[in-house]
């Protein structure tokens, strides 16, 4: 029986080794990380992390042909295909600080795979890299002793937080750059034939590995630019009095533009969007490249100046003060369905919020204790409530920062009668019933539409 090893299990390692051990009951996935108290979440009934679907995947194949372990080690020994899937955040120091990638996790991995193996493996980057990475990989596996053979391969992963079996069982595509070599060859279709269990042959795409990795980073930056793209006009929206809503469906009707990634909103977050578009500013730059790296930095510029313009307006729309109001924060999490936090808007507009002494209450279904580690700084400045009616009990208004579903559905009327009034609601999602929410009383503020104000 043939191993995969996994080194890293987080959002991707996790997910995406458990769907190759559902669709390939003849090969043993192993996953490992450094993280015993994540291993040891893997295999219990909490999950480390909440994604639709994810529970019953993992349980139907856990200690049958999907392990997990610490073992990195004995990991390593046993594997013929070792995936890569650590975290890859942005520098926070040095040269490149809070732009370049920090590979410090990477190349570890890198170091421990030559010091244990002890017979040839095809090593795929599954983790988001810059461009070229691929060499150093191979320059330290093959660095001293030189009877074992290392090819590397680039596969990245394209899954989203909250679809991501969904996204894993049916992918659009899958990506595979390899050199083209015949060693390179071999190992490009040994992989191949891994998802060809259950991905269609014709949506398997080989590329060379600079290809690949640099495909990756192009995929985000474009999704990342259609929200910068439609955030920007949403502004202009607001000034003016067109809808996004109506702009959006007008220009997505367009087959050239299409439909999907045009909600307007509070910005995009998420760990990826921002540090793979630093990622490849700093490329960029490295490459002299100025002009380039300004048009792809002005996606995250124009990220940041939505999220403030949200929480501005917040400010200056409750007649210029939100000092000492209570202000229940809708959503903590970066989007619906997880309970990830990274990069995630809310962070940003509750630090305003604080910094103007509101009284903030945030409430999220799913994604409470990762907030409580974001704002730690903050502690006893900020009240955490999973329950939406009771944090907006006595609120002055309501920001919603996530789209989970149930806010759409939740009984407003109620809400409304038991806050101060005016009432305020500031939907940085435009996912609630705005026409309504103002019959029932409510000042609703949408992103890039009229405002709808009893005032
Ligand atoms: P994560 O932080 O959730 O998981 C990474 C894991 O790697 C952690 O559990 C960490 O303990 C482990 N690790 C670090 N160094 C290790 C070592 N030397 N040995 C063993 N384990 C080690 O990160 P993630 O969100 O899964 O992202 C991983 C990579 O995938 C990143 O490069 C990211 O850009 C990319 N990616 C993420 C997503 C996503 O939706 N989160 C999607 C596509 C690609
Ligand atoms: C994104 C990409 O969609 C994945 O293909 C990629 O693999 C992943 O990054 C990664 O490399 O990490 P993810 O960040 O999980 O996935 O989630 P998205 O669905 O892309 O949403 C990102 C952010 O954009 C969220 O805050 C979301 O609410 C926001 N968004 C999305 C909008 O504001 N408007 C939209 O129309 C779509």
């Amino acid at each position: 029986m043939k191993t995969i090893l996994c080194i890293g299990a987080g959002y991707v390692g996790g997910p995406t080794m458990a769907m190759i051990a559902k669709k390939c009951p003849d090969i043993k996935v192993l996953v490992v990380d450094i993280d015993a108290a994540r291993i040891q979440a893997w295999q219990s009934d909490r999950l480390p992390i909440y994604e639709p679907g994810l529970a019953e995947l993992v349980k139907a194949t856990l200690n049958k042909n999907l392990f997990f372990s610490t073992d990195v080690a004995a990991g390593i020994r046993e594997a013929d295909i070792i995936f890569v899937s650590v975290n890859t955040p942005t520098k926070t120091f040095g040269e490149g600080a809070g732009r370049a990638a920090n590979l410090q996790y990477w190349e570890k991995t890198a170091r421990e795979i030559k010091a244990n193996a002890t017979s040839d493996k095809i090593v795929v980057e599954k983790s988001t890299l810059p461009v070229r990475t691929a060499e150093a990989m191979e320059r330290i596996l093959h660095s001293g002793n030189k009877t074992v053979h290392f090819e590397v391969l680039s596969n990245p992963e394209f899954l989203a937080e909250g679809t991501a079996t969904k996204d894993l069982e049916t992918p659009d595509r899958i990506l595979i750059g390899g050199h083209d070599t015949e060693s390179g060859h071999r190992a490009v279709a040994a992989l191949a034939d891994v998802y060809a269990h259950w991905v269609p042959r014709n949506r398997i795409l080989t590329t060379s590995v600079w290809s690949s990795e640099l495909s990756k980073l192009a995929a985000n930056a474009f999704l990342a630019q259609r929200i910068s793209s439609i955030n920007s006009l949403s502004a202009l929206c607001e000034r003016t009095e067109a809808n996004i809503s109506e702009v959006a469906r007008a220009i997505g009707m367009d087959a050239r533009i299409g439909s999907r990634f045009l909600n307007a909103s509070v910005g995009f977050g998420g760990s990826c969007f921002k540090k793979d578009i630093l990622n490849l500013v700093y490329l960029c730059q490295h490459y002299g490249l100025t002009e380039v790296a300004t048009y792809w930095e002005q996606v995250v510029t124009m990220n940041e100046y939505q999220e403030d313009r949200f929480a501005k307006k917040m400010s200056s729309t409750m007649f210029n003060t939100v000092a000492g109001k209570r202000i229940a924060v809708f959503g903590f999490a970066f989007k619906a369905d997880t309970g990830d936090t990274r990069e995630s808007p809310a962070i940003r507009v509750c630090r305003y919020l604080i910094e103007e002494r509101a009284a903030v209450v945030v409430t999220d279904p799913k994604a409470l204790e990762n907030a409580k580690k974001d704002l730690a700084d903050l502690a006893g400045k900020i009240t955490y409530e999973p329950d939406p009616y009771k944090a907006a009990e006595g609120a002055h208004a309501l920001a919603v920062i996530t789209d989970w579903e149930d806010y759409a559905t939740l009984d407003y009327k109620r809400i409304y009668d038991s806050m101060v009034k005016p009432a305020f609601i500031f939907d940085g999602r435009n996912c609630l019933d705005h026409k309504t929410l103002f019959e029932i009383g409510f000042n609703v503020h949408p992103i890039g539409k009229i405002p709808l104000s009893h005032l």
